[in-house]
């Protein structure tokens, strides 16, 4: 593949000029084409650089629907051929988080961008790039594992002992219930985590000879000893919440005031305004604080 000569560090200078010229917002809505600013990077670790590609409009797309078109000529404004952008995608309605990227700088899935918005917002061109907190595999496809590391840390499930009918669970209070269904609706996307200040990004190079088990060993220990993250401390208000799960809330309670816990959070609110699901992370922050009080008081009198 070509290496294009336009690298990262020159395309944010003002040099870059507007793709649509003197357009108008009017004109730029009617053209039948416009432009998508893809941020690549061909491996993980390897220096990322941009990429312009034209794409024909047509009624309803999203930036999946740009991403398919990209694909399919695979062939930037230049003219030079490339190898299509590589992206994820599964459910197409914001529920696997899958597509998580920044869109024209902000983050959300790429699935539910509407192009016509998009370009309403910003005339004739759409700027994607993958997520900045988490390793790129290639192009728009970062490694998300660590949401899920976090997760496995706090023990973010219900532990069931059988598969025997044991009759209708514990009740559980209608406020209760109304909390819980909004920590549910998380998809481990990711965008709390982007937009937080305290969620800082871990990349590790893998040595030379080093096998995959300890490559995995280290960041392992890497990951438990960073920063949870607001969704996985939502997740252990929503498993706490949970009459059963309330059986191994101080474990979760342990995670949560160890390394890496609540006490890392600097409550800059920049979580629950990203949250595509409308989640009330601040609210489970400040629930999880009160219960991590309670749970080193409870130890300190050993309770
Ligand atoms: S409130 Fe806490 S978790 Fe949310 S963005 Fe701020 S530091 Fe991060
Ligand atoms: S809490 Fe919201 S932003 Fe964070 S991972 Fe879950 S759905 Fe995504
Ligand atoms: S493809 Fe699942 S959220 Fe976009």
């Amino acid at each position: 593949m070509d290496r294009p000569s336009e690298r990262i560090e020159d395309t944010r200078s003002g040099s870059r000029g507007s793709p649509s010229g003197s357009m108008t917002s009017a004109e730029a809505n009617a053209a039948d084409s416009f432009l998508v600013r893809v941020l690549r990077q061909d491996g993980p670790g390897l220096t990322s650089y941009w990429e312009t590609h034209r794409v024909a409009r047509e009624p309803d797309m999203n930036c999946i629907s740009v991403l398919q078109k990209i694909a399919e000529r695979a062939e930037t404004i230049e003219g030079r051929r490339v190898a299509p952008v590589a992206w994820e995608c599964n459910c197409l309605e914001e529920v696997c988080g899958a597509c998580t990227m920044l869109i024209n700088g902000r983050v959300r899935q790429a699935c539910t961008a509407l192009v016509d918005r998009l370009l309403a917002d910003r005339p004739g061109e759409i700027e994607l790039r993958p997520m900045t907190k988490f390793p790129v595999i290639r192009d728009l496809v970062v490694d998300r594992s660590r949401v899920f590391a976090a997760l496995r840390k706090v023990k973010a499930w219900v532990p069931v002992d059988s598969y025997l009918d044991m009759g209708a669970g514990p009740r559980q209070s209608q406020e209760d219930q109304e909390l819980a269904y909004q920590y549910s609706k998380c998809m481990s996307c990711g965008c709390c985590l982007e937009a937080c200040p305290q969620f800082l990004k871990i990349e590790l190079v893998r040595g030379k000879g080093e096998s995959e088990t300890d490559f995995r060993r280290r960041l392992d220990e890497a990951n438990r000893q960073a920063f949870l993250g607001a969704h996985a401390i939502a997740q252990v208000e929503l498993f706490n919440l949970n009459p059963i799960g309330s059986m191994t809330a101080r474990q979760r309670l342990d995670v949560l005031t160890g390394e890496g816990g609540v006490q890392i959070c600097g409550k800059a609110q920049n979580c629950v305004k990203v949250c595509p699901k409308g989640i009330p992370l601040t609210t489970a922050i400040a629930r999880a604080n009160r219960a991590a009080v309670r749970h080193v008081v409870r130890k300190w009198f050993d309770l």
